[in-house]
């Protein structure tokens, strides 16, 4: 068994680099946390949004509603405003529709066009969709409109993020 002396100098070397590093830790610890805990922070995107619709007065009839929600990347807070076509089907359930068409992401709008009653419509390209979101065969659209996740809370309809939409 070797047994191995530590000299005074030795000694003085260690514990001076064990005070300081611990010092040093004490003082980068914060800033480094500082740094990067609005990247680490849960993100909200999965919460639902109060849209201040109330439900008694969704109808039939596709309906724009525009609402805000507060966004956060790492640093970076703005408003930013949704806009989701809303509507009852016909057992009542709550059907919201994105307004973001499938071909080139135009804005599309309940009867948007005079020729074609009854159909969102995007003016970029001609793009049309039934009520239900689902693309019209034979116009530029690849897909049906998205759907918004929706919760109904105290009468006023929320909305959470778009999903497929499985017409
Ligand atoms: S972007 Fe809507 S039809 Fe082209």
């Amino acid at each position: 068994m070797s047994s191995q002396k530590v000299s005074r100098r030795q000694f003085l070397n260690y514990t001076l680099m064990g005070v300081g590093g611990f010092m040093g830790a004490a003082v980068v610890m914060p800033m480094l946390r500082f740094a990067v805990d609005p990247a680490l922070k849960a993100n909200a995107s999965g919460d639902f949004i109060n849209t201040g619709l109330k439900i008694s007065e969704i109808t039939e009839t596709p309906t724009r509603v525009d609402y805000k929600l507060e966004v956060k990347d790492g640093w970076y807070e703005a408003e930013e405003t949704r806009t989701a076509w809303v509507y009852k089907d016909e057992e009542g359930g709550i059907v919201a529709l994105s307004p973001v068409c499938k071909h080139l992401g135009c804005t599309v709008n309940w009867e948007g066009d005079e020729k074609h009653k009854n159909e969102f419509y995007c003016p970029c390209h001609g793009g049309r969709y039934e009520k239900s979101g689902k693309n019209i065969p034979n116009t530029p659209p690849i897909g049906p409109l998205d759907l918004y996740e929706s919760q109904e809370k105290d009468g006023v309809l929320y909305l959470g993020n778009t999903k497929t939409n499985e017409v």
